[in-house]
């Protein structure tokens, strides 16, 4: 069968022609700083996100953890949004390897307002932990791939810098951001004390996510890395694929966007479905089901009957991501098989 797999934008597998450049790759020693293909990945991202440095690094998770650990010391506190990959999905990793202390605040589809952020710092006292790294995710994966207003990323930074607190960017989709927006990369992470950026998601990769800032910031995270086992030998094999998602696989991310509207645009008119379109800004859709006769583990079943794989996350939320793999022939079939399924109310399934 033909599975058209809507379950991440991680699915995707090697091109041939990614696959070609990657067996070709020039390699060294990059433990020593001599593999000329990393060398240039990281030279190319430093300079594409206006950044004095860059290190590649094996995974989103461990870009956002080294950085983390970088940013502060133990018994400090972080602010993050309640659904960021950072505090949902990393393992408790903040605690358990920078010794650290999460503050969750609740967003608006994944966005805090600096006036949210301005109240949850800690004032000087013997008794609170001190707030010293502020974590943004954009775009936002919970929250529906969702971006970050720029304004209200700039008004944090302002903040930030007041406050003397570092502010780090979780961007492993800021490149879908930057292509939705037209608002460059560099634009972007202009606020940023470090940001984290994955190869491996809509660019179509198979490994390998990367860590923007300062020469000093990526000193630090480059130790972190070592200590954390990412230190990697000839991986300019892995780091050729990264460029090449880079060059051929960035703009096309506006295709990914397309058929994300064109799937949410028909969810939207079905019964049971409920979904606000104006999350619905990139390659990622989070819909609710309440259909009086369809469960959400029902639909995941016949959808997959169909040949077609989307994730539940958690209660009534099912998550549809669009990428590389899925082409206007999938997102015609999904929405007739949608429509097959939940088109007619009041009929028994
Ligand atoms: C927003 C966000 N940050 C970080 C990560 C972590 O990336 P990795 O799976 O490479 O560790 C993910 C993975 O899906 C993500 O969605």
């Amino acid at each position: 069968m033909h599975w058209i797999d809507y379950r991440s934008d991680t699915i995707t597998k090697p091109t041939p022609e990614m696959r070609k450049v990657m067996a070709e790759a020039e390699v060294g020693d990059d433990v020593f700083g001599d593999d000329p293909t990393v060398n240039r990945l990281q030279e190319r991202v430093a300079e594409l996100t206006g950044k004095e440095a860059a290190l590649f690094v094996p995974s989103g998770t461990m870009g956002n953890q080294i950085s983390l650990n970088a940013h502060t010391q133990p018994g400090q506190e972080v602010i993050v949004e309640a659904d960021a990959h950072i505090f949902y999905y990393e393992c408790g990793a903040p605690g358990m390897l920078s010794g650290v202390q999460l503050r969750p605040l609740s967003g608006k589809h994944g966005v805090l307002t600096a006036e949210q952020i301005a109240a949850a710092i800690r004032p000087p006292d013997v008794h609170q932990p001190q707030t010293s790294l502020i974590c943004l995710e954009n775009t936002h994966n919970r929250a529906g791939g969702t971006i970050y207003p720029l304004e209200e990323i700039q008004r944090i930074a302002r903040l930030a810098r007041e406050k003397g607190i570092k502010l780090h960017l979780d961007g492993a989709r800021l490149w879908n951001a930057a292509v939705a927006t037209g608002i460059s990369l560099k634009e972007w992470c202009e606020p940023f004390d470090s940001v984290s950026l994955c190869f491996s998601k809509g660019l179509g990769a198979p490994i390998g996510s990367i860590v923007v800032g300062s020469r000093s910031f990526i000193e630090r995270a480059h130790y972190y890395r070592k200590a954390y086992g990412g230190g990697m030998r000839q991986v300019g094999i892995i780091a050729a694929g990264a460029l090449y998602a880079g060059e051929h696989h960035f703009e096309r991310l506006a295709d990914d966007h397309r058929h994300a509207r064109q799937i949410a645009e028909a969810l939207v008119e079905l019964p049971g479905i409920q979904l606000n379109l104006d999350t619905v800004q990139t390659n990622i859709i989070i819909f609710e089901l309440n259909h009086p006769t369809l469960s959400p583990a029902r639909l995941v079943e016949q959808l997959n009957d169909n040949g077609i794989l989307i994730i539940s996350m958690g209660g009534n939320k099912l998550r549809i991501v669009t990428h590389l793999h899925i082409t206007d022939a999938d997102v015609e079939k999904t929405i007739a098989v949608f429509r097959q399924l939940l088109g007619h109310p009041g009929r028994i399934h």
